[in-house]
């Protein structure tokens, strides 16, 4: 049985990694690992559980034994809808603070290679070209700059309806790339054989189409006889 194909797409928050793992892998008929997802999910439970974010032990043994499932796009914590709890800002600081702990890392590393299924998986997050799928034969770094990133960000809240400060939103995003790239376990780096975007400039369907083309190029059966 070969291995299913992986594409990685790492970069920083609000680079548009979320969409843009989600459009190519609807075009490519592949599977999904927002990995984001289980630190901002695995901080909530410890939040909810009362658990110190400083007792590394105990966050990494509910890291472990996350209750959580995945249907219809939807995530649920112990059987409670959390699809948007992990989406707020609280959450996804605190999703920062527990993807330090180097035993949280441990933790989720075989339950992320187990997304990897034919046809094939994309997998968003940080480090997920440099430590989860070293081998990957497509491997992405999305960037942007912290201005065009918390203005993005700025825009999808001010829709929701909710009200923000964009210079706050700046200065949040720049703590948490700081935090992220800094860190000693699995900094926010490129892989070395990374095809590095910038899409500062760029809107979505760019990227996409970029990204398919490093795909179609990297692995030209892709998509035929499937
Ligand atoms: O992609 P996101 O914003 O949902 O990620 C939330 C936090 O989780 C982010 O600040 C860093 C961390 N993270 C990580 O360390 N490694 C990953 N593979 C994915 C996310």
């Amino acid at each position: 049985m070969t291995e299913p194909p992986v594409l990685t797409i790492d970069g920083p928050s609000g680079s548009g990694k979320g969409t843009v793992a989600a459009r190519v892998a609807e075009k490519l008929g592949w599977h999904v690992l927002d990995s984001g997802a289980l630190y901002r999910l695995t901080a909530l439970a410890a939040r909810r559980a009362g658990v110190d974010f400083a007792d590394h032990a105990a966050v990494a043994e509910i890291a472990r034994k996350l209750p959580v499932r995945f249907e219809g796009g939807k995530v649920f914590l112990d059987g409670e809808d959390v699809s948007l709890a992990i989406r707020t800002e609280t959450a996804g600081n605190d999703a920062s603070k527990v993807a330090a702990i180097p035993e949280v890392r441990a933790a989720l590393l075989d339950w992320q290679r187990g997304y990897a299924r034919q046809p094939g998986l994309v997998a968003d997050g940080r480090d997920m070209g440099t430590k989860v799928f070293p081998d990957a034969p497509v491997k992405i770094f999305l960037d942007a700059s912290a201005e065009e990133r918390a203005r993005r960000r700025y825009k999808q809240l001010k829709e929701k309806g909710i009200d923000v400060n964009l210079a706050g939103l700046i200065a949040e995003i720049e703590e948490r790339d700081r935090r992220d790239r800094n860190r000693s376990v699995a900094p926010l780096v490129p892989a070395d054989d990374a095809l590095i975007i910038d899409s500062t400039a760029m809107n979505v369907d760019e990227v996409v189409d970029l990204v398919l083309r490093a795909v179609r190029k990297a692995l030209p059966d892709v998509g035929k006889g499937q």
